[in-house]
C-alpha cells in the first residue's frame, strides 16, 4: 500500500493562529489528525477590525503553543511527517513572517521539505479536505480580502474569470456591521441581525450589475449603507432591515454575477456539468448557500461548499494544498519570503485604480 502523505500545515496570514496535521486518506480526500484555531477576536473587538501590529504580537505569543497542541493532537512526531507547508501570502507581511518562519525552521531543522503556500489556493482547494473533485470547477472565492471567480485548472493552474474592483465582499460586510454597530466579526454579526429585519425596506444599489462581466463592485452599495444608517440613528428596527436589505443585494448581485460566470466557464471548458465551489469566509453565510444553490437548480449545475470549520482561516487547508503540491513535485526553498499581494492567475489583469477600464 502507498504511503499516505502527511503535512504540518501553519497559518497566520491575518487574524487567525492556525496549525493542522492532515493525512490524505484511501478516498482521495483529508483524514484530519487536528486543526487547531485560535481566534484574536478579542484583541481587535474594540477596534472593529483587524490592527496589523496586535495581530501579529499576538501570533508570536500563541504560535508555538498552536502548533505544539496540533502535534500532540495529532500523535505524530514531526518526524513521521513528510513536509512542513506554511501561508506565504497574500496577507499582513507582519503576520505572514511569523508561521512562515517558524514553519521553515521545523523543516529546516527536522530536515523535511517545505512549502510556502498561497493563500487563496488554500482556499480554493478546501472542499478537497471532504470531498473528491474533479478539475476544471468553478470557483467563487468570498473573503475578507478577496471576490473573485476563478477555473480551478489544476493544483497551481488558475484562470480568473472576474474579480472586484473595490471593496471585497468581505470587507463590505465587514463595513456594514461597522457602520450599524452590529458587533464583530462583521460578517457573522450582519448575518445574524439581518433575520430580524424587512430585506425588501430599502433600496440599495446594485454597482455594474449588468456591465463589465462577472467582475464585482461593491464601494458604491457600502457608501449607500452609510447614508441611509444617517438617516435611522437609534431606530434599531429599521437598523435591522437596512442590514437585511444590505444582505439581500449582495445576493442579487452574486446571483447575477455567478450567472456571467457560469456561462463563461461553459464556454472556456465546454464543460455542462461541473461544480461550483463557493470558499473562504463569507461562504459560511446560509443566505448566500441558498441563493446561489437556487441559481444551481435554474442553470443545472452542482454546488460544493465547504464545512464551516474549513471557510474561514484555517491551517487545515494550508496543509492540504502543500499535500497537492508535494505530490506534484512542487517543493520550495527556504528562501520564500513573504508577499503581501500573490494573485492565483498570474495573467489576470490588475483591475483596481486608475486606467480601469469597464
Ligand atoms: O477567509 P477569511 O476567514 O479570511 C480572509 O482570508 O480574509 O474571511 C473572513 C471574512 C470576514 O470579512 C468576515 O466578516 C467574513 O469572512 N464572514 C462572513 C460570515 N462569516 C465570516 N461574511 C458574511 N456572513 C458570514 N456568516
Ligand atoms: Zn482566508
Amino acid at each position: 500500500m502507498a504511503k499516505k502523505i502527511t503535512f504540518l500545515g501553519i497559518e497566520t496570514s491575518c487574524d487567525e493562529t492556525a496549525a493542522a496535521v492532515i493525512r490524505e486518506n484511501d478516498k482521495g480526500t483529508a483524514e484530519i489528525l487536528s486543526n487547531v484555531v485560535s481566534s484574536q477576536i478579542e484583541e481587535h473587538k474594540k477596534f472593529g477590525g483587524v490592527v496589523p501590529e496586535l495581530a501579529a504580537r499576538a501570533h508570536l505569543e500563541n504560535i508555538e503553543f498552536i502548533i505544539d497542541r496540533a502535534l500532540k493532537e495529532s500523535k505524530i512526531s514531526i518526524n513521521e511527517m513528510d513536509g512542513v507547508a506554511a501561508t506565504a501570502g497574500p496577507g499582513l507581511i507582519v503576520c505572514l513572517t511569523v508561521g512562515l518562519n517558524i514553519g521553515k525552521a521545523i523543516a529546516v531543522s527536522s530536515d523535511k521539505p517545505f512549502i510556502g503556500v498561497n493563500h487563496l489556493e488554500g482556499h480554493a482547494l478546501s472542499p478537497g479536505l471532504e470531498k473528491k473533485i474533479e478539475f476544471p470547477y468553478l470557483l467563487l472565492l468570498i473573503s475578507g480580502g478577496h471576490t473573485q471567480f476563478l477555473i480551478v485548472k489544476d493544483v497551481n493552474e488558475y484562470e480568473q474569470l472576474g474579480t472586484t474592483i473595490d471593496d471585497a465582499l468581505g470587507e463590505a460586510f465587514d463595513k456594514t456591521a461597522k457602520i450599524l454597530n452590529l458587533g464583530y466579526p462583521g460578517g457573522a454579526c450582519v448575518e445574524k441581525f439581518a433575520k430580524l429585519g424587512d430585506k425588501n425596506f430599502f433600496k440599495l444599489p446594485e454597482p455594474i450589475i449588468n456591465k463589465a462581466g462577472c467582475n464585482l463592485s461593491f464601494a458604491g452599495l457600502k457608501t449607500a449603507v452609510l447614508r441611509e444608517s444617517k438617516k435611522i440613528y437609534g431606530k434599531d428596527k429599521l437598523k435591522y432591515d437596512l442590514a437585511a436589505s444590505f444582505q439581500n443585494t449582495i445576493n442579487k448581485i452574486l446571483y447575477k454575477k455567478t450567472k456571467v460566470a457560469v456561462e463563461e466557464f461553459r464556454k472556456k471548458t465546454r464543460k455542462e456539468n461541473f461544480q461550483l465551489v463557493v470558499a473562504g469566509g463569507v461562504a459560511a453565510n446560509e443566505t448566500i448557500r441558498k441563493n446561489l444553490s437556487n441559481l444551481s437548480n435554474e442553470m443545472n449545475f452542482k454546488t460544493l461548499y465547504p464545512d464551516l470549520k474549513f471557510c474561514g482561516d484555517n491551517a487545515a487547508m494550508i496543509a492540504w494544498a502543500g499535500i497537492q503540491r508535494f505530490k506534484k513535485n512542487m517543493i520550495d526553498n527556504v528562501n520564500v519570503s513573504a508577499k503581501s499581494r500573490w494573485p492565483l492567475d498570474k495573467n489576470a489583469p490588475y483591475m483596481k485604480g486608475p486606467g480601469l477600464k469597464l
